[in-house]
C-alpha cells in the first residue's frame, strides 16, 4: 500500500460517526475534466499522460483525492458518460498503460485517484446492450424495454410508452426496430438505462469495479447513482404505461412529463447501495465513495451516509445550485443569499451527528462559481470574490471539491454564438425549447445557455498565456476541441503560482487550514446572522478532547460588491476586539480585517475567519 502523508483526524474528534475516523475526514478532492485538462500528443484534447505532466502542480495546490470524469472507451455522444466498455480507456484519452502509469505517478506524490462510475446506463454501443436486441439472448432483460402503446404504431410519434422526456431532449423513449420494442433512457438516446432489477447487471457492475480496485484505483464518484432503482406497480409497469397501476404525472411546457420523481431515490435505492457495500468494498480500506444523488433530500443524506447503514461515504446533493432559477435553469434568477444559507444550513444539520456531506459550487456541469455569484466584470472584483465564494465553501463542515481551474477563479465561458457550444444538453435544449415547443425566445435562451451551460466549466484549463492557454503541446499547438477562453492572458496558472495574492495561493492556503487545523475540518458548524441579504455567517466550535485542542471560529463573508455593515450576530462575537494574530485566513489579509472588524463593517467581498 502506498504511503499517503496527512495525519488522520484522532478518534476523539467525531466526525461521520464511524471509528477510527475515516482516512478522508480532512481531506479535500479536485475534479479533473481530461478532456480539457492537458493535451499531450496534439489532437486537441487532453489525454492521461496530460494529467500525469501535471501532477506536480496538484501535489503542491495540496489536495488529497483527485477524481477524473470518465476516461473508459466510449463514443463521446456525452463526452465519455456513454460508456462502450468499462475496462478499457478510450483511445481520446490513451490506454490502459497510460492509465496505470497515471496511479502510480499519483500515488508517489501522495495523490489518490477517484474514477467515474456511470453504471446508471451504459452507451448503446455496449456489447450489453447490442446483446439486448435480441429478445432471446442472456442479456434480453438488462435494460428496460418495453412494447408501443397498444393500438399504436411501433415507432411512430405517441406509440412510446409512457410520456417520460429526457434530460437531453425528446422523449425518454427509443424504438429499436431489431428489437421491435422501446429502451427508456433518462439522458440521451445513446444512453440506454441498465436494469438494476436484474441481478445479472448488479453482479457484472460489482465484478467491473473490484477489477478496478484490484487495478490500484481508490474508489468512485458514482454518476447519477440515485437514479437506478425505478418506480414501478407489482407487475413491474412503470407509472403511465397501459395497464400501470401508477398514474404518470401530467406534461410539461416541451410536451413531456418529468420521470425524476419515478426514478430518483426509488425503492430499493438503499437494498443497491449497501448490496454494493458488501460485494465491493468490504474488506478494502483506503477507499472513497461519493454519490451524485439528485433527488436526494438532506434527511436521506444522513441515512445513506451514516455509516451503520453501510451505503456511501458521502453524496453531491444539488438543491443548493438548482433554486436560482425560473422552474428551469435555463431560466436564471440572481442569488437570493438568505435562502442559499437556508438550504446549506439545511444539509449541514442533517449531518451534524452521523453521516458526511461533501462541499461544492463548481463541477464539469455546472457554471463558474466566480461568474455565476462572484463578479468576473473587472480584475479586482474577480479575484476578491473568487476568494470569498472559496473562503465561504471550505469553511464549511464535510468534504470540498475543487473544480479544475476553480483555484485559479476561471471564469465562464462567454460565448455569445451557438456554434461555440459543444454540449449536446445546451444544444438539444434550445432545439427543443426555441424551434420546436416555442417556450423561450432565441435571446432568453442564449443569455440562459451563457448563464448556465455546462460548457462554461469546460473551456480548456489556463495553464499559461501562449497560444492555446499551454493546453495543448507546446511543440505542436493546435486548436483545442472547445475555445479556449480569451481571458487566459491575464488568468492562468504560470501567473498565480509564484503570486502571494492569487486565487490560487488563496485555494494553497484554505486547503492547508483544513489540514492542519481539526476545527475547520470537523468542528460543529452554526449559521448566525440567517437573514442577512449580504453577509454568510456561521460558526465552527470544537470541544478539547485527548490529544486535541478545541476551538472556536467566526467565519463572515460579504458576498457583494459593496461595503456592508457587520451583521448583530458576528458583531457581537468580535466585540472584545480581534487582533492580526487571530486572523486565520482572510480575503484582504490580516491586517486590514483587524480594521474592518474593529469598525464593523466588511469591504466588498471581504471575507474573515477570526479564532475567538
Ligand atoms: C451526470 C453527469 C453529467 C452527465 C449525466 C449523464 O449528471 O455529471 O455530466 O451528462 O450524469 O451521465
Ligand atoms: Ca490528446
Amino acid at each position: 500500500m502506498t504511503s499517503f502523508n496527512r495525519e488522520t483526524l484522532p478518534d476523539a474528534v467525531r466526525t461521520n460517526g464511524a471509528t477510527p475516523n475515516p482516512w478522508w475526514s480532512n481531506a479535500v478532492v479536485y475534479q479533473i475534466y481530461p478532456r480539457s485538462f492537458q493535451d499531450t500528443n496534439g489532437d486537441g484534447f487532453g489525454d492521461l499522460k496530460g494529467i500525469t505532466s501535471r501532477l506536480d502542480y496538484l501535489a503542491d495546490l495540496g489536495v488529497d483525492v483527485l477524481w477524473l470524469s470518465p476516461v473508459y472507451k466510449s463514443p463521446q455522444d456525452d463526452n465519455g458518460y456513454d460508456i462502450s466498455d468499462y475496462q478499457d480507456i478510450d483511445p481520446l484519452f490513451g490506454t490502459l498503460d497510460d492509465m496505470d502509469e497515471l496511479l502510480a505517478e499519483a500515488h508517489k506524490r501522495g495523490l489518490k485517484i477517484v474514477m467515474d462510475l456511470v453504471v446508471n446506463h451504459t452507451s448503446d454501443e455496449h456489447a450489453w446492450f447490442e446483446a439486448s436486441k435480441d429478445k432471446n439472448d442472456p442479456h434480453a432483460d438488462w435494460y428496460w424495454w418495453r412494447p408501443a402503446r397498444p393500438g399504436r404504431e411501433p415507432g411512430t410519434p405517441g406509440a412510446e410508452p409512457n410520456q417520460w422526456g429526457s434530460y437531453f431532449g425528446g422523449s425518454a423513449w427509443e424504438y429499436s426496430p431489431e428489437r421491435g420494442e422501446y429502451y427508456l433512457h433518462q439522458f440521451s438516446k445513446k444512453q440506454p438505462d441498465l436494469n438494476w432489477e436484474n441481478p445479472a447487471v448488479r453482479r457484472a457492475v460489482y465484478d467491473m469495479m473490484n477489477w478496478w480496485l484490484d487495478r490500484g484505483v481508490d474508489g468512485f464518484r458514482m454518476d447519477v447513482i440515485t437514479l437506478i432503482s425505478k418506480r414501478t406497480d407489482a407487475a413491474g409497469r412503470l407509472p403511465g404505461e397501459a395497464g400501470s397501476e401508477i398514474e404518470d404525472l401530467p406534461v410539461g411546457e416541451e410536451g413531456y412529463s418529468n420521470p425524476n420523481p419515478f426514478c430518483a431515490d426509488g425503492p430499493r435505492q438503499d437494498e443497491f447501495l449497501a448490496e454494493m457495500r458488501r460485494e465491493v468494498f468490504d474488506g478494502r480500506d483506503g477507499f472513497l465513495t461519493v454519490g451524485e444523488a439528485p433527488g436526494i433530500t438532506a434527511a436521506r443524506n444522513e441515512h445513506i451516509t451514516d455509516p451503520a447503514n453501510g451505503e456511501l461515504d458521502m453524496l453531491f446533493l444539488f438543491e443548493h445550485v438548482d433554486f436560482d432559477c425560473e422552474g428551469v435553469k435555463w431560466k436564471p434568477l440572481p442569488l437570493d443569499l438568505p435562502r442559499l444559507k437556508s438550504i446549506m444550513a439545511g444539509y449541514q444539520t442533517a449531518v451534524a451527528n452521523v453521516g458526511w456531506a461533501s462541499l461544492f459550487t463548481g463541477n464539469h456541469d455546472q457554471p463558474r462559481v466566480v461568474s455565476r455569484w462572484g463578479d468576473d466584470s473587472n480584475e479586482t472584483d474577480r479575484v476578491l470574490s473568487a476568494k470569498a465564494w472559496g473562503l465561504v465553501l471550505h469553511m464549511h463542515r464535510g468534504t470540498p471539491y475543487v473544480y479544475q481551474g476553480e483555484e485559479l477563479g476561471m471564469t465562464n465561458a462567454h460565448f455569445t454564438s451557438l456554434d461555440q457550444y459543444r454540449d449536446l444538453e445546451s444544444l438539444n435544449a434550445y432545439r427543443q425549447r426555441v424551434e420546436e415547443a416555442k417556450v423561450q425566445s432565441p435571446e432568453s435562451m442564449m443569455a440562459g445557455i451563457a448563464a448556465r451551460g455546462r460548457d462554461n466549466s469546460r473551456t480548456p484549463m489556463q495553464w499559461d498565456g501562449s497560444a492555446y492557454a499551454g493546453f495543448t503541446a507546446p511543440d505542436a499547438p493546435v486548436e483545442p476541441w472547445i475555445a479556449v477562453n480569451p481571458n487566459h492572458a491575464e488568468i492562468n496558472a504560470a501567473g498565480e503560482f509564484d503570486d502571494p495574492d492569487s486565487v490560487y495561493s488563496f485555494y494553497k492556503q484554505l486547503i492547508a487550514l483544513r489540514h492542519s487545523d481539526p476545527v475547520v475540518s470537523a468542528g460543529d458548524w452554526e449559521l448566525i446572522d440567517a437573514a442577512d441579504p449580504h453577509v454568510y455567517a456561521f460558526t465552527r466550535t470544537l470541544a478539547a478532547a485527548p490529544g486535541v485542542t478545541g476551538g472556536r471560529l467566526l467565519v463572515v463573508a460579504n458576498l457583494s460588491g459593496r461595503t456592508v455593515d457587520l451583521p448583530s450576530d458576528a458583531s457581537a462575537l468580535v466585540a472584545a476586539g480581534v487582533t492580526e494574530p487571530q486572523i486565520a485566513i482572510a480575503t484582504y489579509g490580516a491586517s486590514h480585517a483587524v480594521v474592518s472588524l474593529a469598525n464593523r463593517e466588511l469591504d466588498p467581498w471581504e471575507a474573515v475567519v477570526v479564532r475567538l
